[in-house]
């Protein structure tokens, strides 16, 4: 609607019990993330996606809701909601709420009432089927966390769906007074004054109603039930009746987290035509380093791969779609740990993973604590976890036979607790995050990277955020401009051209720890050019990069 101001925007995502504690009980609340708005103002960012503060039994940090029009009594009242998005536009920036509603908790009233009875009002709001003949799950589907997607209810003798944890049941959405009910809570926010939402695995929503069995892949002991609701049967029909009923009514912006779709799907979900979503997460290029679509079965990426990767999404997408940015949510480990090097080349590779991102087309997201160059934590000890995909696969993984060390490498390289260590402040004790004892522990890096010493530095990653941020605004080939992949082949640098309006960018990304050369062509298109911005003491063109070198050429 009207003027797309969210083309132009910076996002920045806030995992609400890992930003601030104000109280001491070592989780982050809605009164810290006040304190801090000053901190984001700085860095320059224009929206802020806060992840769930609804009311909720945390089973999976808040995106299994109990009440969707109240606030989790730790994370503070309804007042201290309203406070933020207040302090929010007296400083010009927006917020974007997250919205889940593929499930609920298994505490929300619905559920509640829908488990009660069979002939309960509220029965069809969730997925209730009853066993095979011999008594096993309706279908032989896997959680994503682990585990049978099934789980029986002995009340009524049938058993309901649930995708994610046991304490996540998936709703019905075949169900038009579910989605009426979904719509009006989506407006109950809208109206209070929010810019919009960021919708968990939207593209779940609509089942397959035939409840067939999945493929068992070699390896697996469930079947894969992704074709059965990834990109279902009904989702544009239920996007567009929301958009309808609630989207084309507010200026916001709207972004679906979509597992599994490709960039035909997304131009489908984000081409303004079709009234569906401003723009969606695409999880291809997050993909890249794992084998057979088990995110815990590690393969080192191939640079080539991620560099087609995002072409194909950025011109498939150009003038027709719109891309998000990101290298890292909550979901995500550390990109610095993962695509960088996070320990020699610590600050000059997060740089440089930033200058990569930053100057492609498409609203560009930033996770709390990447505009430090937070890295990955390695505990010892697997109690030391919190996350329930992490400790449901531990288990699930040993079953299949992997070994403990397997597991933990695993857990090293991809485990959700990676980006949710608390924000590193300061390096006073428990890194500024709280006075009481963290509900998981603080990176013990924290004493060199931590927001106050990144204030201090004018070389900081902070700082180089916050000019890739002044360059969006400044310069309109960053939204605009179309995009041209060079030196395809090249196995260590991602190099490419952006072109609009009477400007032109080459952005050169080394992503190896050794000093690389240019090809040819790419010397002589630079050679005059003006640098733009850089991790490397440069003012003009060479022809090699040094390692971990970020550099942006201007004509
Ligand atoms: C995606 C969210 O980002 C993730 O954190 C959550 O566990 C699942 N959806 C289920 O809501």
């Amino acid at each position: 609607m009207a003027n797309e101001w969210w083309k132009k925007s910076i996002v920045y995502q806030i995992y609400p019990i890992s930003f601030n504690d104000t109280t001491g009980n070592g989780k982050g609340d809605i009164q810290g993330i006040i304190e801090k708005l000053d901190y984001l103002k700085e860095l320059g960012i224009d929206v802020v996606w806060l992840s769930p503060v609804y009311d909720s039994p945390q089973a999976d940090n808040g995106y299994d809701i109990r009440d969707y029009r109240a606030i989790f009594e730790q994370y503070g009242t309804m007042e201290d909601m309203d406070l933020l998005l207040k302090e929010l536009h007296n400083r010009g920036m927006k917020l974007v709420m997250d919205l889940v509603v593929n499930h609920t908790s298994d505490e929300h009233q619905w559920f509640i009432e829908s488990r009660s009875s069979k002939e309960n009002d509220y029965r069809d709001y969730y997925i209730w089927k009853d066993g095979k003949e011999n008594g096993d799950p309706p279908t032989n589907w896997g959680s994503i966390f682990s585990g049978s997607a099934w789980e029986y209810d002995e009340q009524t003798e049938q058993y309901y769906l649930h995708l994610f944890a046991k304490k996540q049941p998936d709703l019905n959405w075949e169900n038009p007074k579910l989605r009426e009910d979904v719509y009006n809570m989506m407006k109950f926010w809208l109206d209070k004054g929010i810019d919009g939402f960021r919708m968990d695995v939207i593209n779940f929503i609509s089942k397959d109603q035939e409840f067939k069995d999945g493929e068992v892949k070699p390896g697996d002991k469930f079947g894969d039930p992704g074709p059965y609701f990834v990109n279902g049967p009904r989702i544009h029909e239920f996007l567009q009746e929301m958009n309808n009923e609630v989207m084309s009514k507010y200026d916001i912006m709207t972004v679906g987290e979509m597992p599994g779709a490709s960039p035909e799907n997304a131009i489908e979900y984000t081409d303004p035509a079709n009234h569906e979503l401003d723009m969606i997460f695409t999880f291809e290029h997050m993909g890249l380093d794992e084998k057979n679509g088990d995110k815990w079965n590690l393969k080192p990426l191939n640079l080539v791969d991620l560099k087609e990767n995002f072409e194909k999404w950025q011109t498939s997408l150009h003038g027709v779609g719109w891309n998000s940015l990101y290298w890292n949510n909550h979901d995500q480990p550390r990109i610095v740990s993962r695509f960088g090097d996070d320990e020699a080349y610590r600050e000059k590779s997060a740089k440089m993973l930033a200058i990569c991102l930053h100057m492609m087309q498409g609203t560009p997201y930033i996770y709390q604590g990447e505009e430090l160059g937070m890295t990955n934590i390695r505990l010892n000890h697997l109690e030391d976890y919190r996350d329930i995909e992490t400790l449901n696969m531990y288990k699930e993984k040993s079953d299949l036979g992997w070994s403990h060390e397997e597991i933990m490498e695993a857990i090293y390289a991809k485990g959700r607790d990676n980006a949710r260590t608390p924000m590193q402040w300061s390096n006073e004790k428990n890194a500024g995050f709280t006075n009481g004892t963290p509900w998981l522990q603080v990176n013990s890096n924290y004493e060199t990277i931590n927001a106050e010493a990144a204030l201090a530095d004018e070389d900081s990653i902070f700082y180089f955020y916050q000019r890739l941020i002044q360059l969006r605004k400044e310069l309109d080939v960053i939204t605009t401009g179309s995009f041209a992949l060079l030196m395809r082949d090249d196995p260590n640098v991602f190099a490419y051209r952006r072109v609009g309006d009477g400007e032109s960018l080459i952005v050169l990304c080394n992503f190896s720890g050794k000093e690389v050369e240019l090809a040819q062509e790419v010397v002589e298109e630079i050679s005059g050019a003006s640098v733009l911005i850089t991790n490397e003491n440069k003012s003009s063109a060479t022809g090699t990069l040094s390692p971990y070198e970020g550099t942006v050429f201007k004509h």
